[in-house]
């Protein structure tokens, strides 16, 4: 779905650029995690695909076209929820549908299908203020659900949240997915998170620019649980994983 030929990438005035000859790709409905050391250039890799950020050389293609001829191909979930305190729950879900000049009648439809998926149907009139870190995160994964894009961008979306709701959100995301059948590329700094949810992790190890993402199968299936985060072969992979980070932060 998502292709990377030859990407090279520099933010004006920097001296040692961010990406050089970046080729990588992501499949249709794929789960892949995003792992790299912080500057390490992940969430200039989301604005790339996003186009906020135009490359140098090379292209960028979904579903083999040009990113720069098609619309509506990827939707952004940052790492703050990034809500509009003024707007209630179901007018900040409704937003992407309202910049699409979606009928009234029709945004509210589907605002109470997305609320209810997400558990949030009865907090469709509260206000963000009225909502815990977690469920102000459903909100803004609803939003993002709602822009009617195939590919979701998730930047470290469960960074700021403790432990605990962290896990659920992880679980509660994979539901989501497998419900939804998107394409999810997905930042995070957190080894352990990347293998619960991904299917694949590309791992950043160069010192800027960096030319390739290693590319790391998790070994385990879906429906997923995070019992299976206990075997051994698990277990190594994350070790593997950690010592690659550190070495690339050594760089
Ligand atoms: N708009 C910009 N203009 C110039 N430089 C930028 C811009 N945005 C980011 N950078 C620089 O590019 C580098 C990579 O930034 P980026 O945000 O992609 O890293 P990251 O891997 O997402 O980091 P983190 O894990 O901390 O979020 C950083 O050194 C940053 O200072
Ligand atoms: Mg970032």
């Amino acid at each position: 779905m998502l292709r990377f030929e030859g990407v090279t990438f520099c933010y004006p005035g920097d001296e040692l650029g961010m990406v050089e000859d970046l080729s990588f790709q992501v499949e249709d409905c794929e789960f892949v995690a995003i792992i790299g050391a912080s500057g390490c250039g992940k969430s200039t890799v989301f604005r790339l695909i996003n186009g906020l950020e135009r490359p140098d050389r090379g292209k960028i293609l979904v579903d083999e076209k040009p990113i720069e001829t098609i619309k509506n191909y990827s939707a952004f979930m940052p790492q703050k929820d990034l809500l509009f305190p003024w707007r209630s729950v179901e007018k900040n879900v409704c937003l992407p549908m309202e910049l699409a000049k979606v009928s009234p009648a029709e945004q509210e439809k589907r605002a109470a299908q997305v609320l209810k998926q997400v558990g949030l149907a009865d907090y469709a009139k509260k206000y963000p203020k009225d909502l815990s870190g977690g469920m102000k995160q459903r909100v803004a994964f609803a939003r993002t659900l709602l822009s009617g894009a195939d590919m979701l961008l998730l930047d470290e979306p469960f960074s700021a949240l403790d432990y605990l709701t962290r896990v659920e959100m992880q679980e509660w995301l994979l539901e989501q997915w497998a419900h939804y059948h998107k394409t999810i590329l997905f930042i995070t700094h957190d080894v352990e998170e990347a293998i619960f949810l991904a299917k694949r992790i590309y791992i950043i190890q160069d010192a800027r620019p960096f030319t390739q993402m290693e590319s790391i199968e998790v070994p385990l299936g879906y429906p997923r649980n995070r019992e299976a985060l206990k075997q051994g072969e698990i277990v190594e992979l994350k070790e593997s994983l950690i010592g690659k980070l550190r070495r690339s932060v050594s760089l």
